[in-house]
């Protein structure tokens, strides 16, 4: 039967807007392209099915493509209702990959899809936010234990991984993706950070020169976004409730508060806290009249936009991803992107060399499952497969780094003479 067939997606006639994008993808992708591909070319993945549940857009497109060259039955959906790029979605579809889901289509729509995607019975799943993972578990346990492995994209969705091992409620091996240093280190900071504030402008058309930003959370993503601010010429409140990482933000040079004496000052408001309701209805009422609020953190509920919906005397659309609430007391609360997170679903999200080393873990992690080399629970890439996928980044760049040679090394033998 053929993928469009079994897929639900807008409008397959989207394809062709959807292969030059994911074709651009590929030019900037050399190590999903080259270092992941040789990977797979023992054949480890060929016929084996495979969900990849992560933003549906040109970049992960293309892993799903790499995966299905490899012989892996692929299905797709996307891992929020508000991020997918339906033209994507189309050109898989055309290339024969079956595809579930449909941009903005509603909350329900999208639970129906991800049923979809586990009524495929998956063998393995890339997974982000441990979407699909939770959902098999819940709704067909049955699927879920005959699952061979998860690997999974980000620290929302390690959490939640982590919490059904120690439930004793994950009976296969599942591969952290996100906590892999070629993952966190630039993904969650570098591409995060950059195309957070990216987002923000290009949605409002402003300056980021001169503004104030009250910025939740400063993990790996916090601290991104923060750099980016201030590159830009604004300056960054940091608001945490972890004192190492306040205290870490204050020697990087960020003004440091807590709510009250951040939001009321703040021009944007952005939370990248990685929970739920960071921002919620006592907070609105703090924050100053025009207050822009971006989420960049997983869950489109960091911002409590239900709250403010529900307190707000008025609501419109006043530019495209920008959503105004307007208070009893008239203060306005600008919304972007429905508070789901502002780079995937306000922006082109991470940009392409980032989801490059980030779907290089994802695939070489998909890889060890498949060849049966992860023990059952959570784990992470062994510290050489990501000194290699480093290392092919930088031979990519032209970069060849030297070897430490063995007189370089220091030894206790030097001080204390040999060991008798
Ligand atoms: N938008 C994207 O493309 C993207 C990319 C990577 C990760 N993420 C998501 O971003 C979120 C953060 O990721 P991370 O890697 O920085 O996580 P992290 O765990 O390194 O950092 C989160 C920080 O938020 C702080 N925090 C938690 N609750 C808080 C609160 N209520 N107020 C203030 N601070 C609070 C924590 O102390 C921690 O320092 C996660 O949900 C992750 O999945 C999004």
């Amino acid at each position: 039967m053929s993928a469009l067939n079994v897929s639900r997606i807008l409008d397959i006639d989207l394809a062709p807007e959807g292969h030059l994008a994911i074709d651009w993808a590929r030019r900037h992708s050399p190590l999903v392209d080259g270092f992941l591909r040789d990977r797979l070319s023992d054949g480890a993945l060929k016929g084996r099915k495979v969900a990849v549940v992560v933003h549906l857009e040109a970049k992960t497109a293309f892993l799903a493509t790499v995966l299905a060259d490899a012989g892996a039955e692929v299905v797709v959906a996307g891992s929020n209702p508000h991020s997918t790029r339906d033209e994507i979605a189309a050109a898989l579809v055309d290339r024969e990959i079956e595809v579930h889901s449909v941009r903005d289509s509603g909350y329900q729509a999208w639970e129906k899809d991800l049923l979809s995607v586990t009524e495929t019975a998956p063998e393995f799943i890339i997974d982000d936010g441990a979407e699909l993972t939770i959902r098999m578990a819940t709704h067909r346990p049955d699927l879920f234990a005959e699952l061979k492995g998860v690997t999974e994209q980000t620290t929302t969705g390690v959490a939640r991984l982590m919490a059904l091992a120690e439930r004793d409620m994950l009976p296969f091996p599942a591969l952290a993706a996100n906590d892999a240093l070629c993952k966190h280190l630039f993904d969650n900071r570098y591409g995060t950070g950059q195309s957070t504030i990216q987002a923000i402008l290009n949605l409002t058309n402003m300056l980021m020169a001169g503004k104030t930003v009250a910025l939740l959370g400063y993990g790996w993503v916090g601290r991104g976004i923060a750099a980016h601010i201030r590159a830009l010429g604004g300056t960054a409140w940091v608001v945490e409730i972890d004192p190492v990482k306040a205290l870490e933000a204050f020697m990087d040079g960020h003004q440091v508060g807590n709510l009250s004496s951040s939001l009321p000052m703040a021009d944007f408001v952005i939370t990248a806290t990685g929970g739920r309701r960071a921002l919620s209805r006592e907070h609105f009422a703090l924050m100053k009249d025009g207050a822009i609020l971006a989420n960049a953190g997983h869950h489109d509920l960091e911002i409590d936009v239900e709250a403010l919906a529900d307190d707000a005397k008025s609501f419109r659309i006043v530019r495209s991803g920008i959503d105004e609430y307007v208070l009893p007391d008239d203060r306005s609360m600008l919304v972007l992107a429905n508070g789901a997170l502002v780079n995937i679903a306000g922006g082109l999200g991470h940009p392409i060399e980032i989801m490059d080393l980030s779907f290089a873990v994802q695939g070489v992690g998909c890889h060890e499952l498949a060849r049966g080399e992860v023990a059952e629970g959570v784990h992470v890439i062994a510290p050489e497969v990501d000194s290699e996928i480093a290392a092919a980044k930088l031979h990519f760049h032209g970069i060849h780094l030297d070897k430490k040679e063995s007189h370089q090394e220091d030894s206790i033998d030097d001080l204390l003479g040999p060991e008798v």
